[in-house]
């Protein structure tokens, strides 16, 4: 099948290579020219595991191509996939410029068969159908259906290829059909229902995933508060299966390009209709209060932090991604600076990208180099680069082997053993 795809980034670009991958012909159209000319050389301008082999494999085959040009990619493609930005509003609604200005574009291309535009970016819910609304109206050729991506970033490959579920919202059967010939090869369990309930998904698998996060960074305060081990509890608690185990690590809060905008569209989408979104208002509450309440307890616990040096592990939102959207570990770099800190901070992919969210910043090549003569170590995103370096080694650098585990990565009977003062998230002193 040939299939478009509009946007080569994060999501655009894992599409358009898996998609390729699963034997179709891919010509994916993204407008950063930067971007563009990496692509177009067969290389990954994000950096996301497994990715750029695929990418390269596949554009050698000649099965994956790159243009600018959207109506180029439009009269290409038999699907074409929308994958372009929705960043929030001041309002928390999801911007979606980008979104109606590409959708414009493809409309203005008369189709001579039905062709099926697919929303994969996460849209304001009702978009599909005002989509089809505008299509309809131009009697046009073309279908809209909702796709919607549930990717993590650091795995989206292996994401891809071994989905929980691929949903699908169209108007029926036949609308729908496309979209399983394409993923027909990647066997993953499929769900179809109308355009509307399909962004209704997204959104709710995101801020369900959110809440559970913002639930257990509650109960970490109240660990911290009665001397409970907050990752004990939620052993105890994942172990009942209608609870699982998954997200419910206490940190520094969530983060990424993806959450907190989409509990923001949420509740937007909520008030819009006069629903009380409250449930969600206390999970971004807790979450924005996260990084404070950490970066509180260091201030604490050294005694202020005017003209101390802190070294700061980690940068991007999560490991294994190059992303500092809405990074907690960014808001703590400069809320550290803010207060008087000198922070020297490391991040194996993300630097580059942090500099300019954190000009008040020191980088570091070396994360052991971060932290010569500091007075205490952050570590922030758990990447395996921290994980598996020996506390021996860090020990050494610092001026007092103090921790402060925003992961609760490092075990703290252990670190304490070897004469650290380790503080974590909900972990009992
Ligand atoms: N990043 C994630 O983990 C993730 C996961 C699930 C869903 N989503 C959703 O997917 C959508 C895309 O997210 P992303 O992280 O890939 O964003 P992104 O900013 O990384 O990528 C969007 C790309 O689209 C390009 N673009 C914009 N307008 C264009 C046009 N008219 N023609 C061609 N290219 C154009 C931009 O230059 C950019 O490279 C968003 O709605 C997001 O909420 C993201």
């Amino acid at each position: 099948m040939q299939v478009a795809v509009i946007g080569g980034g994060y999501v655009g670009l894992v599409q358009a290579a898996i998609v390729a991958d699963l034997g179709h012909d891919v010509m994916c159209c993204e407008i950063d020219p930067e971007k563009l000319a990496a692509l177009q050389q067969g290389k990954t301008p994000i950096y996301e595991q497994g990715l750029d082999e695929i990418v390269a494999r596949n554009h050698a085959k000649k099965r994956l191509i790159f243009v600018s040009d959207l109506a180029e990619a439009t009269r290409f493609g038999e699907v074409i996939f929308i994958c372009v930005a929705t960043p929030a509003n001041e309002d928390g609604s999801p911007n979606m410029d980008a979104y109606w200005d590409a959708f414009g574009k493809i409309l203005d291309i008369p189709a001579d068969k039905p062709k099926i535009i697919v929303n994969k970016s996460t849209v304001a819910v009702g978009t599909a159908r005002e989509a089809q609304r505008l299509a309809d109206e131009k009697g046009s050729n073309y279908h809209v259906v909702s796709n919607p991506e549930f990717l993590r970033q650091g795995t989206a490959v292996s994401d891809a290829y071994n989905a929980d579920r691929i949903i699908i919202g169209a108007k029926g059967y036949a609308e729908a059909a496309a979209l399983l010939e394409i993923y027909r090869d990647l066997n993953r369990p499929t769900f179809i229902c109308d355009t509307t309930s399909a962004e209704l998904i997204k959104y709710a698998s995101n801020c369900f995933l959110a809440s559970k996060i913002s639930f257990i960074n509650f109960m970490a305060e109240l660990c911290e508060a009665y001397g409970g081990d907050v990752k004990d509890v939620a052993r105890g608690m994942g172990m009942d299966k209608r609870i699982g185990p998954s997200f419910l690590q206490a940190g520094i809060g969530y983060g990424g390009s993806c959450f907190g905008k989409d509990v923001d569209a949420l509740v937007h989408a909520a008030q819009l209709k006069d629903v009380r979104p409250e449930a969600l208002l206390a999970a971004r509450s807790v979450n924005h209060h996260q990084p404070v309440r950490f970066v509180d307890r260091i201030e604490r616990t050294l005694g202020g932090l005017e003209g101390k040096t802190i070294a700061l592990w980690g940068l991007a939102f999560k490991p294994e991604t190059d992303d500092i959207r809405d990074s907690k570990a960014i808001d703590i770099a400069n809320e550290l600076v803010r207060r008087g800190a000198v922070v020297h901070a490391h991040d194996p992919e993300a630097m580059k990208r942090a500099a300019a969210a954190a000009p008040g910043v020191c980088f570091f090549d070396a994360h052991l180099d971060a932290a010569v003569g500091a007075e205490a170590l952050v570590l922030a995103t758990e990447w395996n680069v921290y994980r598996n370096t020996d506390p021996e080694e860090i020990r050494q650098r610092l001026v007092r082997p103090v921790i402060f585990d925003g992961r609760n990565m490092f075990d703290p009977v252990e670190m304490r053993r070897g004469g650290w003062k380790y503080y974590g998230v909900g972990r009992a002193e």
